[in-house]
């Protein structure tokens, strides 16, 4: 597919999607929006494609929703504009494969959101995070007021929303918002691959069992969200992976997996 303000590229089983608006530091105007909804339908629909990463070209990740553009809609369009990017970044979310956002400079706003909703996140030492909506005169409209609590606290999450503070990545990592911290000599989208190859060498099912499983879990209460393991567990159970898995244990080798 033909992308104007992103770019999708695959290697070793492995899309690598770049937000691609420089001069607006990624900017997301409405048409990147829907131009990252169709890049990881894209992923999530392409069979050989085992895990995403997610980043951005030149000194931003993503600086947040298109400012220009916000500010001259109507209330009824800044509506829509929510729902929009709600469900197109929880396309990322749901994927059924690892997704992982090499957040190599500003993660601000609606970045931030955007990153929350990939599995795991790996920033270069560059790389600064907020959620500073609140200095516009509103809140993140794209899922950070609820994802941003469930990941750090509402302690922490409240803070940031509330001061719109921008922080480093020492301090993203200490409060736990980002998983690792590359050096800025180094690449973050390289760290990013080199764990996408551990995470995909495991098998697609499991994978997928592991998404879904954390994700809906969330949303239901304890008693319930252990009942969907147990049965995901026994599914699993059925597959060729599984054995192939604990049989290649025993046998002191590794495992091959087909996804079946
Ligand atoms: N929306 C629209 N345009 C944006 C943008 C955004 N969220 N963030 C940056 N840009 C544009 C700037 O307007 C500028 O465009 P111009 O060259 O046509 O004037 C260009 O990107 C470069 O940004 P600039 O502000 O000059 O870079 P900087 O290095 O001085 O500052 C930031 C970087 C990230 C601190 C600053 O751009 C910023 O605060 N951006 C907005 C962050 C934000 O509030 N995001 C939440 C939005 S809801």
């Amino acid at each position: 597919m033909a992308y104007q303000f992103i770019t999708y590229a695959v290697s070793d089983r492995i899309a690598t999607i770049t937000v691609n608006r420089p001069d607006k530091l990624n900017a997301l105007n409405d048409a990147t929006i829907t131009e990252l909804g169709e890049a990881i339908e894209e992923a999530r629909n392409t069979e050989e494609i085992g895990g995403v990463i997610l980043t951005g070209s030149g000194k931003a990740f993503v600086a947040g929703a298109d400012i220009a553009e916000l500010s001259a809609k109507k209330p009824r369009e800044v509506l829509a504009l929510s729902r929009k990017g709600q469900e197109i970044f929880g396309r990322f979310e749901s994927a059924p494969m690892p997704v992982i956002a090499a957040v190599n400079g500003f993660a601000l706003g609606g970045g931030c959101e955007l990153a929350l909703c990939c599995h795991v996140r790996i920033a270069s030492e560059n790389a600064k995070f907020g959620q500073p909506e609140v200095k516009l005169g509103t809140i993140p409209g794209y899922g950070g007021t609820q994802r941003l609590p469930r990941l750090i606290g509402r302690g922490r999450a409240m803070q940031l929303l509330m001061t719109g503070e921008i922080i480093d990545a020492a301090e993203a990592y200490r409060i736990g918002l980002v998983n690792k911290v590359v050096p800025a000599t180094e690449s973050v989208v390289d760290a990013a691959r080199a764990m996408l190859k551990q995470m995909i060498a495991n098998g697609p099912l499991a994978l997928m069992g592991i998404v879904e499983t954390v994700n809906d879990g969330q949303d239901v209460t304890l008693p319930d969200a252990l009942e969907m393991e147990a049965e995901r567990f026994a599914e699993l159970a059925k597959s060729t992976d599984m054995q192939e898995g604990t049989k290649a244990f025993l046998e002191k080798r590794p495992p091959q997996f087909k996804g079946a």
